[in-house]
């Protein structure tokens, strides 16, 4: 038991890929739906127990038809619902591992959009390290545009330091039973201003140890990613 779990968020509906037909991580590219490209990320790499995907209730059979037949040989693959939100998917993730009875203090959750298909397996790999040192840890690249706040969404309030400005990816990884814990104790409106997993434990003063990312580990959001992710799949070739 390795206690290490890949946690594949599939739960979304992908309104701003203004798709109707299916939600963005079943749509094609090379060839392949978006998620199969991430779930084989995860498969191929040594450190996980199990790759626990979570998907919208309605894509359960189709998810599950769609790993049949790209990725027939693995038995370590579970399709699970996901929840209304990012972070009530990443918890019914927790759920499925505490029942079935494998939630210690130490288990580690790897979770990663499943519309990010680039991930590699150094940055799983560090993610994994990093978590069982420091509790938890998130994949970010050094922001290269100048970040502009404006409190008001018309006028500039600050324009923080560009060196210490870095832009967020997935994985993120945490202990689960920690974030699971910290997360209940949330108030509902701090969790609806949530938008990021790694903000539960900003707003309760814990650690996040910060993991390279890489510039190509897009997240597939618009048409236009779609284009972006075609193209460096040829440069893969
Ligand atoms: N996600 C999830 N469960 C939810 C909402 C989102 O597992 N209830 C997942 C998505 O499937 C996606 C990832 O979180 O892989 C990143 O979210 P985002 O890109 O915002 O996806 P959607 O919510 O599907 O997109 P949109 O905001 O355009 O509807």
């Amino acid at each position: 038991m390795k206690n290490v779990y890949g946690v594949v968020l599939a739960g979304g509906k992908g309104t701003r890929m203004g798709n109707v037909e299916k939600p963005k991580q079943f749509m094609e590219v090379g060839g392949k739906p978006i998620i199969i490209h991430t779930i084989e990320k995860f498969v191929v790499c040594q450190e996980f127990d199990k790759v626990l995907v979570l998907s919208p209730k309605q894509w359960i059979n189709h998810t599950q038809d769609l790993i049949r037949k790209f990725i027939p040989n693995c038995d370590n693959v579970v399709v699970l619902e996901g929840g209304s939100t990012r972070n009530e998917t990443i918890m019914n993730s927790i759920k499925y591992i505490d029942e079935q009875g494998c939630l210690d203090d130490e288990t580690i959750i790897v979770t990663h959009d499943s519309v990010r298909p680039f991930v590699t397996h150094r940055i799983l790999e560090e993610n994994v390290k990093y978590a069982k040192e420091y509790g938890a840890c998130d994949t970010v690249i050094p922001a290269t545009d100048t970040i502009v706040e404006s409190k008001d969404n018309q006028f500039i309030t600050n324009i923080p330091d560009r060196s210490k400005m870095y832009q967020g990816q997935t994985p993120q990884t945490f202990r689960a039973k920690m974030l699971r814990e910290l997360y209940n104790s949330l108030t509902e409106e701090e969790k609806t201003v949530l938008t990021d997993a790694c903000k539960i434990l900003v707003l309760k003063g814990e650690k996040i140890h910060l993991v390279d990312g890489e510039v190509f580990n897009i997240k597939i959001t618009y048409p236009y990613d779609l284009r972006v992710a075609e193209s460096l799949l040829g440069g893969e070739k």
